[in-house]
């Protein structure tokens, strides 16, 4: 399964040790919030969240919502639908949004839109990875763990047509894989 690997990007204690300060961060911070809601944007976030819940020291609940993007797999198109929507009311709750990795910023401003219309009483943005060369829209991101150059990257969640979303680090997939696809 690791044909079309190129390299290791983030190794799995590089990840690890980001991701515990994240977590420490986020805890410091909502100290007098009395319940965080954690939102997944699925799929690509559930390794992220699984592990940075577990990082933040405080009462939370979770939720999934799932967008996807109409368009080839490896670019967005900017046009979004939300194919699985929150199963909680997020009105009066302060919200931290959980993203693997923003490209474009498009999938993300359109559901932080979204959301913002359901009156939280705060909500802030989480994103593992982030592509800044890429970036098409402005967006505040509140807790970052890497910036990371402008290639295909896969693993800890992340896929290429749904693959390797379960290696524990983070790699980027040879060109050629992407273009044999
Ligand atoms: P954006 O709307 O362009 O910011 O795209 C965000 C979404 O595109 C992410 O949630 C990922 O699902 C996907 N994506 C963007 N870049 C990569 C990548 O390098 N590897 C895997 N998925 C990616
Ligand atoms: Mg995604």
């Amino acid at each position: 399964m690791h044909d079309h690997i190129d390299r290791v990007l983030i190794d799995e204690p590089k990840l690890r040790r980001r991701v515990t300060e994240l977590g420490e961060q986020i805890t410091a911070d909502y100290q007098d919030v009395p319940e965080l809601v954690l939102i997944s944007v699925l799929k690509g976030s559930v390794v992220f969240m699984a592990d940075l819940i577990r990082a933040i020291k405080l009462p939370l609940a979770i939720d999934f919502i799932a967008a996807a993007s109409y368009g080839a797999s490896t670019e967005t198109s900017g046009v979004i639908r939300v194919l699985k929507d929150l199963d909680y009311d997020i009105l009066g709750k302060h919200i931290l949004l959980v993203e693997d990795i923003i490209d474009s910023g498009l999938t993300l401003r359109y559901l932080r839109e979204s959301l913002l219309h359901r009156g939280p009483a705060s909500l802030r943005i989480c994103a593992l990875l982030n592509k800044p060369e890429r970036r098409r829209v402005d967006l505040p991101v509140d807790y970052l763990g890497f910036d990371i150059p402008n290639e295909f990257v896969v693993g800890y969640g992340l896929d290429y047509n749904e693959r390797y979303r379960n290696l524990p680090y983070l790699a980027v997939l040879a060109p050629e894989a992407v273009r044999l696809h």
